[in-house]
């Protein structure tokens, strides 16, 4: 009998992923909100980049105990919040941050622009959104293939209905018509999602990245 194929462990990608925001969006330190944190891996590499206030927003209570235990252990705490709630009606008042990241969430999102206009609602002028999903421009090539041929692999095995519905929520189009639907004006869509494999952006992602506009003086 053939024994079963050990899968090598991935190197973390957070902190690429958090490089990414910071390159990206040029954020201003202040309040920064990590929007379907899960465990909070995203906003505990910002946090490594910057002096922001953390907030973790994720309508699983269990995930945000969770977080809040490795922002103990991490040393923090004084810098963490956590809410339970979900994208589209965000538990933050208007104006309120000066940046929002969410990776890996939208797609689990049951309404995509009503998620976008909440986000842009929160920001301060001036602040600014990054959402979508993607492993990090500084993640190796090697392991972004591994990563995205595991995740494939999984989604074929779930059925051609989970491979059509898994394709639907990542593509250009798709970010940029929940964005026009949520009602913004100027916003990027960057990247691809449905790349080969062996292309060499392979795993980049595709986000979808949008500023508050200045208040008019
Ligand atoms: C794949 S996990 C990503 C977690 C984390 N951001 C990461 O990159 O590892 C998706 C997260 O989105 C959260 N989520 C699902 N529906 C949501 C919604 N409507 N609003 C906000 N978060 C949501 C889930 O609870 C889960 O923690």
């Amino acid at each position: 009998m053939p024994s079963p194929k050990v899968e090598q462990k991935l190197p973390d990608y957070y902190e690429c992923v958090a490089r990414d925001v910071v390159e990206m969006c040029k954020p201003r330190d202040g309040v920064w909100v990590d929007l379907g944190c899960g465990e909070g891996a995203v906003a505990f590499a910002l946090a490594e980049l910057s002096r922001a206030v953390l907030v973790l927003v994720d309508p699983n209570r269990e995930a945000l105990a969770e977080a809040l235990r490795r922002a103990r252990d991490m040393g923090l705490s004084q810098r963490t919040v956590a809410l339970c709630g979900r994208a589209e009606s965000l538990p933050l008042v208007d104006d309120s941050v000066d940046l929002v990241v969410s990776r890996g969430s939208i797609f689990f999102w049951d309404d995509r622009p009503a998620g976008v206009r909440e986000v842009y609602r929160a920001l301060r002028p001036g602040g600014k959104a990054m959402l979508g999903g993607g492993l990090g421009r500084s993640y190796p090539l090697w392991a972004r293939r591994e990563f995205i041929s595991r995740r494939r692999e999984g989604v074929r095995q779930e059925g051609p209905a989970a491979v059509r519905a898994f394709a639907e929520v990542r593509s250009r189009d798709a970010f940029q018509g929940w964005a026009e639907e949520a009602g913004l004006h100027s916003f990027e869509v960057i990247g691809e999602a449905a790349l080969p494999e062996d292309d060499p952006n392979t795993g980049l992602g595709l986000w979808l990245i949008f500023e508050k506009e200045q208040e008019q003086p």
